[in-house]
Parts: structure tokens; C-alpha cells; sequence
């Protein structure tokens, strides 16, 4: 799963945020972030290196003879077609085909082991994949190396973005989560750096291959020393661990709000089964957001992002430049990949996800059609298929303008907002198929770009410009902005949203006016809690009108057949005061009353035994 910045549950669930202890940003949670970012260091050095040590020479003729021919003769074939070798894509894609199968797995193992475990998982079998491939004798070497690589990452993409949330503290759980989507990148580029300093040696691709192993380490390194994360170890019943664990993190003992909406979203996440995760979200009422889910990773991979992060040294080659260039420019490609993300960190919650989309979108469809003109009209005029260099400069520099735009766009957002989007009833299921389909996408495209550079030539970038014309429209039409909206009431921006209310149908009304009655629960709770009751009492007075209409939930009682919690008509009384002493006392997850939270923690600290040696 490409790094798919995860939320927990927790981050955008807290209904009580403005009460957690002082949450500083301490050293040793920045500690924790980067060491455990390192996960990310190694997806990208894997998208880096590939197409750096394809356009090698030494490399090409000892695995793949016939585009080394092809390359020395080049007069028989289109430049467009120079690289076009199946055995050569799918030593590109077969690792995006090991990460997808690998990936439930990684799901699984995660939940059930911790985050650590994964973590190690893949780290070893990074190690594994990086001494198959630099030792390379034959092509079936090089392929189970890539393959031990995607489980790799498959395991890294599974665990590490899931951890660096729960870690993060809520105020910096944006910024600290998109570290992953940052260290991505920064991981491509110093993948494609190492491939321009060896240009020369022969053989040098052995030591590009070779130096996946660095990132891998130190997240061995990492797996070992990191603590586990206080929900994880809460899933698995060690909360007294978890706490002392928080403590640490948050640099106080003032933890207690924060581990009881921990506590209560891991109740929620053991009772809410993968498989009826599933269910309720192929159901209408969840449809809207099954659908972005789904659509926002896909449309992500059909930006062509790939393409260019694949093949751009390629690329260059095949637009008649030497070796040399082409990895120089793909050096260049990388670091504006880097500088262009950070530019998305420090602004996409000022300026929101809409907007990065949109703009991203029309300036990668400006950049599409500008290649594809570019290169339509150069190459007809040359038929060495050699471009003068001002034109390859004036190529490099477009693409440029498209990897910036991706970056601070449909890079960073592809990930984040499939993970907004989600209820924390669908989540587990949402959040692993929007993996799927990332991987699945990147696996098509790196197996068949080269073949349809090669059957489109320049067509092939106007076939990537359609599709971010039509990704452009479809998030200018259907996504609802996130930014800044806690997880309870995601879902009523899609059951407001003139287009997919109709496909939520009655439902629609249903989610409306059960998040009315989630706002009353939450004054309630504040004000039970003593906790910034006021400021609680103000973001709710404006969701009581109407509080009184009665309508139940159909699809809580029809899924779990147990009663609508945030009905008025509650077991505990009708109207407002029944709904909120019916939630104050109560919360229903997967057909399971969950205890008062308080009772929960004092249990917990008292009464459970933890074996505490969950690290
Ligand atoms: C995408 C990857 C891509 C990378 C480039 C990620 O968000 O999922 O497929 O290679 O960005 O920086």
C-alpha cells in the first residue's frame, strides 16, 4: 500500500480533545515520528531506484539484453518503444503485485501483534528483497528479491501510518501523519541520487539495489526500540501498559481523557468485525463514501504520477538523452517531489483539501497536454529521435510543473481524505480497500506504460490528461471538504450533499438527525465530565433545533438489531432529556453495550491484570 497516511480511529473520533492533558510536541514523540517514518524512507526508495537502474546499462545487459540492443541500435524502432520489454515492467510492477496480496495479511497482522510486529516484518523482508537483488546472477533472482520487497511494503504502508498517528499527539496528528507521505518522497530522491553518484561504475546497480537495505535497518533498528502504540496495546487488553506508554509520549500524567476515547474506539474496533465492515459498507447509507473511497486512490494512480516516477529516467533516455542526463533529471524531478510536498504539509489545513485538488488537478492537466504538444510536434521534426536540448529542458521543466502540482495535491490528499471519509464503523474495511486499489492501480501502470508509450506515443500523455480532467470534475462535483471535521459528522456532509443524498435516500435524513443527537451527547458528556462544558455547550447549540423530531436509525438497529443509541427514544426516556442520558450512560457498538468510560478506565487500572510486557 503506498504510504496511506491511516488514521486511527481515535484522531478524528475524540469527542473530547479540548480536555486531553497538555499535549506538548515532546522530543521523544519527534523521536518516535522520524524512526518510525523510516518505513516510509524505504516504500520510496523502492519507487526511486527501479527506473534509475533500468536505463543502466551494465544492468540492461546482463537481465535484459534486448532493451540494451535496442537502445545501442535504435534505428529500427520508435523512441517511444525503445524500453518496451514485458520481463522489463514487471520487474517494475511484480513488487506493487507481492505488496497487494501481502497486504491483508500486514492488516491482520497488525491488529492482532501490534504495529511493531509488522514493522519487523517488513523490515526483514526488506532486508531479504535488497540482498536478492544486489546479488542478482539471473532475472528469477531479481524477481523474488522484488517480490520479498512488496511484502515489504505491504507490511511497512500496513503499519507505520497507523502508527505515526496514534503516537502523534491530536494537535500535530495531521502534520506528523503526512511525515509518512514526506518521507516517501524523500526517499525516491535519495534513491535517485545514489543511481546519478554510481552512473559510472559498472556495475553499480548492485549497490542501488543493495543500499534498500540502509532504510530497512533502521526500521529493524526501530522495531525494536519504539514503544508500541497505547492502541494497540489496548486492543490487546494491556491497558495499564498503554497508559504508562501514553504518558511518556504526551510528556504527562495527565492521560486520562485521551485513554478513555482510546479505550473506547478499540471497544468499538474488536466489536466491528472486518467482515461486517464490509457489509455495512456496500449498504446505501454508506455508498457516498465507499465510492470516494474507492475512486480518490484510483484516480490518484491515473494522474500518471507513476508513469513519470517509474520511468522518467527512461523516459529521457527515450527522448535522446545519455544516461548521464536523463539521471540528472530525474534527480531534479525528485527534489521538487520533496519541496512540493512540504509546501501541502504547511498548508493543507489552512487552505483545505478542495483546493489543493482543484488546483493541482488544472495545473497537472495544463502540463499533460503541454508534453503531449511538445513532444507530438519535436518528434515528428527529428527523426533520430534525439531532442535539441532546449526542448528536452523545456520537457524536464513541464514535467516538473506536473510532479509539483501531483505533490502538493492528489500525493498527499490521495491518501488523507479516503482515510477522512471513513465512519469508524467502516473504517478497517474502507482504509484496506483504498490500499487495494492504490496497489493495484500502480501494479497496471507500471506494467503497462512503457507498452502504451510505445502504441500511443505522445497520445499517451493526453490519455492521462483525461483522466484529471474528469478526477477534477468528480472532486469538484462530489467530494465534500474535510478539513477540520471530526469523524461523527463526516458523514452529514455527504447525507447535506445535493448529488449523494439521493443515493443515500431515506438514510440521508437518518444520518442528519442521528448527528443531532450526537452533539447533544457530547454537551452531555462534557457537562457529566466537568470539562469545558462551555465550549462543548456552544458547538452544539446550533445542532438542537429540531432535536425533538423522532425518527429511529434504521440501518444501527437493522445491522447490530440493537437500539439506535442516539435515539430520543432511548431506553432512557424520550426526547432531549432521554437522548441525553441514554448516550451520557451509555454507548452501542457491534450490537455490544459498552460500560460508562469511567467505569471502564477504573477497571482497567485496578482490576485488570496486565502482563505489561508488551514493551
Ligand atoms: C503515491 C505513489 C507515488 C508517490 C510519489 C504517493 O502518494 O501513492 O504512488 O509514487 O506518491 O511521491
Amino acid at each position: 500500500m503506498t504510504g496511506p497516511p491511516m488514521e486511527p480511529i481515535t484522531t478524528l473520533y475524540s469527542s473530547n480533545l479540548a480536555s486531553y492533558g497538555e499535549s506538548k510536541l515532546t522530543g521523544y514523540v519527534v523521536f518516535v515520528a522520524i524512526l518510525a517514518a523510516s518505513g516510509g524512507l524505504l516504500f520510496g526508495y523502492d519507487l526511486g531506484v527501479t527506473g534509475g537502474v533500468e536505463s543502466m546499462e551494465s544492468f540492461q545487459k546482463q537481465f535484459f539484453p534486448s532493451v540494451y540492443e535496442a537502445e545501442q541500435d535504435g534505428t529500427d524502432s520508435s523512441p517511444y518503444c525503445t524500453y518496451n520489454s514485458a520481463a522489463l515492467q514487471f520487474f517494475t510492477s511484480v513488487l506493487f503485485l507481492a505488496g497487494l496480496l501481502a497486504s491483508p495479511v500486514a492488516g491482520w497482522t497488525t491488529k492482532r501483534f501490534g504495529r511493531l510486529v509488522s514493522m519487523a516484518v517488513a523490515a526483514i523482508s526488506f532486508l531479504i528483497g535488497s540482498g536478492l537483488n544486489a546479488g542478482a546472477q539471473n532475472l528469477a533472482m531479481l524477481y523474488v528479491g522484488r517480490i520479498f520487497l512488496g511484502i515489504g511494503i505491504g507490511f511497512a504502508n500496513s503499519s507505520v501510518p497507523l502508527y505515526l498517528s496514534e503516537t502523534a499527539p491530536f494537535k500535530y496528528r495531521g502534520a506528523l501523519n503526512q511525515l509518512f507521505q514526506l518521507s516517501t518522497t524523500i526517499g525516491i530522491l535519495v534513491a535517485q541520487l545514489i543511481n546519478y553518484g554510481i552512473r559510472d561504475w559498472e556495475e553499480g546497480w548492485r549497490l542501488s539495489l543493495g543500499l534498500a537495505a540502509v532504510p530497512a535497518l533502521i526500521l529493524l533498528i526501530g522495531s525494536i526500540v519504539l514503544p508500541e502504540s497505547p492502541n494497540s496495546l489496548c486492543e490487546r487488553n494491556h491497558e495499564q501498559k498503554a497508559k504508562e506508554i501514553l504518558q511518556k509520549l504526551r510528556g504527562t500524567a495527565d492521560v486520562d481523557w485521551e485513554m478513555r476515547d482510546i479505550i473506547e474506539a478499540t471497544v468499538l474496533s474488536k466489536k466491528v468485525t472486518m467482515r461486517q465492515s464490509w457489509r455495512m459498507m456496500l449498504k446505501r447509507r454508506y455508498l457516498p463514501q465507499f465510492i470516494t473511497t474507492l475512486l480518490i486512490p484510483l484516480f490518484q494512480q491515473l494522474t500518471g504520477i507513476n508513469a513519470i516516477m517509474f520511468y522518467v529516467p527512461v523516459l529521457f533516455r527515450s527522448l535522446g538523452k545519455g544516461a548521464e542526463s536523463a539521471l540528472l533529471n530525474t534527480v531534479i524531478v525528485g527534489a521538487v517531489n520533496v519541496v512540493a510536498t512540504l509546501v501541502a504539509i504547511f498548508t493543507v489545513d489552512r487552505l483545505g483539501r478542495i483546493f489543493w485538488f482543484i488546483e493541482g488537478g488544472l495545473q497537472m492537466l495544463v502540463s499533460m497536454i503541454v508534453t503531449a504538444v511538445v513532444l507530438a510536434v519535436e518528434f515528428s521534426k527529428y527523426s533520430d529521435g534525439i531532442l535539441p536540448t532546449g526542448t528536452a529542458i523545456g520537457v524536464l521543466v513541464v514535467i516538473c510543473v506536473f510532479v509539483a502540482a501531483f505533490a502538493w495535491s492528489w500525493g498527499p490528499l490521495g491518501w488523507l481524505v479516503p482515510s477522512e471519509i471513513q465512519t469508524l464503523e467502516t473504517r478497517a474495511a474502507g482504509m484496506s480497500s483504498a490500499v487495494f486499489i492504490n496497489f493495484l492501480l500502480s501494479f497496471i501502470i507500471g506494467q503497462t506504460f512503457v507498452s502504451m508509450l510505445c502504441a500511443m506515443e505522445w497520445g499517451v500523455f493526453l490519455f492521462f490528461a483525461g483522466w484529471v480532467l474528469i478526477m477534477t470534475l468528480f472532486v469538484f462535483f462530489f467530494v465534500p471538504e474535510t478539513r477540520g471535521v471530526p469523524v461523527e459528522k463526516v458523514q452529514v456532509l455527504f447525507a447535506k450533499h445535493k448529488i449523494w443524498k439521493k443515493v443515500m435516500g431515506e438514510h440521508a435524513e437518518d444520518v442528519i438527525l442521528e448527528n443531532k443527537h450526537g452533539m447533544m451527547a457530547r454537551k452531555a458528556e462534557a457537562i457529566e465530565g466537568g470539562v469545558d462544558g462551555k465550549k462543548a455547550q456552544d458547538d452544539s447549540d446550533s445542532d438542537m433545533d429540531g432535536l425533538i423530531e423522532e425518527r429511529p436509525s434504521s440501518v444501527w438497529q437493522q445491522t447490530y438489531h440493537v437500539p439506535n443509541p442516539y435515539s430520543p427514544m432511548g431506553s432512557e426516556g424520550s426526547g432531549i432529556e432521554g437522548a441525553l442520558s441514554s448516550r451520557a450512560s451509555q454507548m452501542v457498538s457491534g450490537g455490544v453495550e459498552i460500560q460508562p468510560m469511567d467505569s471502564v478506565v477504573e477497571e482497567d487500572t485496578t482490576q485488570k491484570s496486565d502482563s505489561g510486557k508488551d514493551r
